[in-house]
């Protein structure tokens, strides 16, 4: 069952509860949170503090997704603040091991993401310690970019490669994903699809995630 992750980065802040319960209600499986700090991308989102207030607003898993430099700095931070799932870019961790094992110690679930130009091989040595591994399909940074259709062929691989060594990461895929590109996604191997524009801009949500769910 392909799970679906809105991204709330496309929602309207002034009223985050009664959205995220929308999409809950409407069968979304994470809440997807887009964290940036203005160095690693060009844009400032969300910290701790709206992690925090979120998270008794639902019984989803907040995955949150660091898109911020020194991430060791912050996950602990992001722990108490409630996220279940924290991902961190191969790109702004040169100790990547270590922040893994880092966001493990505290009993979260770790991901770690890569960019669509960096090569599925630089994530290869920790892919046996990983919960999860988020494919970027656009350049992080901003909501409502397109799909990069080049990227499906390193969704195969990490697909391949888990197939291989009997690894249990889910395989998520962040940027671009509406009813044409999800179908790609999934029959590449991907499992979660994280959707922000394509859920939120839409007046129905219930109805979005629908329309995604069955065009896979
Ligand atoms: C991009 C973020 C995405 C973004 C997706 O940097 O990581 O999660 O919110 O938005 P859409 O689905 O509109 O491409
Ligand atoms: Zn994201």
């Amino acid at each position: 069952m392909i799970k679906i992750a809105p991204s709330i980065l496309a929602s309207d802040f002034s009223n985050l509860e009664k959205e995220i319960k929308e999409v809950e209600a409407g069968g979304a499986d994470y809440i997807h949170v887009d964290v940036m700090d203005g160095h690693f991308v060009p844009n400032i989102t969300i910290g701790p503090l709206i992690v925090e207030s979120i998270r008794p607003k639902t019984n989803l898993p907040l995955d949150v997704h660091l898109m911020i430099e020194n991430p060791d700095q912050y996950v602990e931070e992001f722990v108490k603040a409630g996220a279940d799932i924290i991902t961190v870019h191969q790109e702004t961790s040169p100790h990547l091991h270590r922040t893994i094992q880092l966001i493990k110690s505290y009993d979260v679930k770790a991901g770690v993401v890569i960019n669509p130009a960096t090569p599925a091989e630089s994530i290869k040595p920790i892919l046996e310690e990983v919960d999860l591994v988020l494919l970027m399909t656009v350049n992080p940074g901003f909501g409502g970019q397109s799909f990069i259709s080049s990227v499906l062929p390193k969704i195969k691989q990490i697909d391949t490669w888990r197939k291989e060594n009997n690894y249990s990461y889910e395989i998520e895929i962040d940027g671009g994903v509406n009813k044409e590109t999800a179908k790609w996604c999934t029959e590449a191997g991907a499992d979660v699809l994280v959707a922000g524009s394509a859920v939120f801009n839409q007046e129905d949500r219930k109805q979005a995630i629908d329309e995604i769910k069955q065009s896979i």
